[in-house]
């Protein structure tokens, strides 16, 4: 085979075979084919698209180029969840203590954040000790002992998007439907879950900023997922404005404490619970979305989801005291509010921009060798659809420095005030084939 023949049958429309994809992705990887020969057929896949059996078949191939994680000695149905990302979007720190709670084995890999605020692994770490390294057998033998680990990635899993990502960032290729699709199902699908429920984002701070776009990213990744046998079901959610209040790493902690205890705000609880429903009925410990709904709720009045987040958080090495006391995470030397400047509703917090904002307080990495500060952040206090005074706080800086002249300019200028406005609706979208 030759790869630019490849190149050329894509190039003029006709769809790839398995085998000229298997052969693409095996002599990526290894070296054989060079970055040039790469960008360009990237770039005839930006225009030409992909069948859903082609973007199955790269998939699979991706999800083979490295180590994949054997869950199979873990008890039940392990579901895993993903989110295409999104500002302040604290689920995962509620869902996996939750749906833990109801049986449901939580073996999770998480990824470190580049952008807003870190990546789950990164907020975990924002708890004094907390661990997320563990060793392979640790990781399955806490799953199978206490019914819930999260970690981060380690080994050598799917090299290949690895590289291809790498190069799709600087040939103007990332922007590509099954390209996305493709490169986040391989990482999921290596990753070892029988199941998956994907929340895929929509709107400013979104990956995907427009609805048909997020459709059909959605349909190609839950068609990707049933393809290779496994279980895939997608929502379409919101993120014109930041989920929650907390933008920040230990914030977002405290906030998923207050959520596991019942306290936490109406849109992350609601969206916990619709993600979590799906996935107790999908590992089959409820037999419809309601029943399961109903289970989680309980789990979070009773007091059984806040103590699976205690027993995480010890069996991981942390201090679970946090969870009584969280006044002993990490706390930001200032605490500033930004007062309204004129009455009226909210019409707008522009989810990217708020994002970018807690980033140069500097709760995200802008670079991958930028160095978290655990404390910093945003905490709303306002959103889109409430009534404001003038005067009234719309959100605290929590930073470590009092000069925030510019970043409280970009914070006023992407919080728009306006003489009516009207709640967003959370949930656009359940996707099951
Ligand atoms: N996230 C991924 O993992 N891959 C993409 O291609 C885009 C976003
Ligand atoms: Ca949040």
């Amino acid at each position: 085979m030759r790869f630019v023949d490849i190149i050329e049958k894509k190039r003029d429309g006709k769809p790839l075979s398995t085998e000229e994809i298997q052969f693409f992705i095996t002599n990526y990887t290894n070296g054989t084919i060079p970055d040039y020969q790469v960008s360009a057929l990237l770039m005839v896949i930006y225009f030409q698209g992909m069948t859903s059996k082609e973007c199955a078949d790269l998939t699979q191939a991706m999800m083979l180029s490295g180590d994949t994680v054997d869950l199979s000695s873990i008890k039940g149905i392990k579901v895993d969840k993903h989110s295409t990302g999104g500002v302040g979007d604290t689920t995962t720190l509620v869902l996996a203590p939750l749906v833990a709670a109801l049986g449901v084995p939580v073996a999770k890999m998480s990824g470190r954040g580049l952008g807003h605020t870190g990546g789950t692994t990164d907020k975990f770490e924002s708890i004094p000790g907390f661990k997320i390294e563990l060793d392979k057998q640790d990781f399955i033998n806490q799953v199978n002992q206490k019914g819930v680990a999260v970690i981060g990635q380690s080994g050598n899993l799917t090299p290949a998007d690895k590289k291809l990502y790498s190069l799709r960032d600087v040939t103007g290729s990332v922007n590509s439907i099954p390209l996305i699709a493709s490169s986040i199902m391989s990482k999921k699908l290596a990753a070892g879950a029988d199941a998956i429920v994907l929340d895929v984002k929509t709107g400013d701070g979104a990956l995907m900023k427009d609805m048909a776009d997020s459709e059909k990213l959605a349909h190609e990744m839950v068609n990707i997922g049933n393809q290779i046998g496994r279980r895939t079901m997608a929502i379409i959610s919101d993120m014109s404005q930041p989920l929650g209040f907390a933008i920040g790493n230990a914030l977002e902690i405290k906030e998923a404490i207050d959520t596991l205890k019942g306290q936490g705000p109406a849109d992350l609880t609601e969206l916990v619970l619709t993600l979590g429903s799906q996935m107790v009925v999908l590992a089959n410990k409820a037999k419809t979305l309601d029943e399961a709904r109903e289970k989680l709720q309980t789990a979070i009045k009773d007091g059984q989801a806040i103590t699976k987040f205690k027993t995480m958080i010890a069996a991981q090495g942390g201090d679970s005291s946090i969870v009584d006391h969280p006044e002993k995470l990490a706390n930001a030397p200032y605490q500033i509010e930004l007062p309204a400047l004129q009455s009226g509703y909210v019409a707008k917090i522009v989810a990217d921009q708020i994002g970018i904002a807690a980033m140069q307080l500097g709760a995200g990495r802008a670079t991958k060798e930028d160095i978290i500060d655990p404390a910093v952040g945003i905490v709303l206090h306002k959103k889109v659809g409430d009534k404001v005074t003038k005067g009234e706080s719309l959100l605290t800086i929590h930073a470590n420095t009092d000069k925030l002249e510019v970043i409280k300019q970009k914070l006023y200028d992407n919080i728009i005030i306006g003489d009516s406005a009207k709640q967003p609706q959370l949930i656009y979208k359940v996707i099951t084939e």
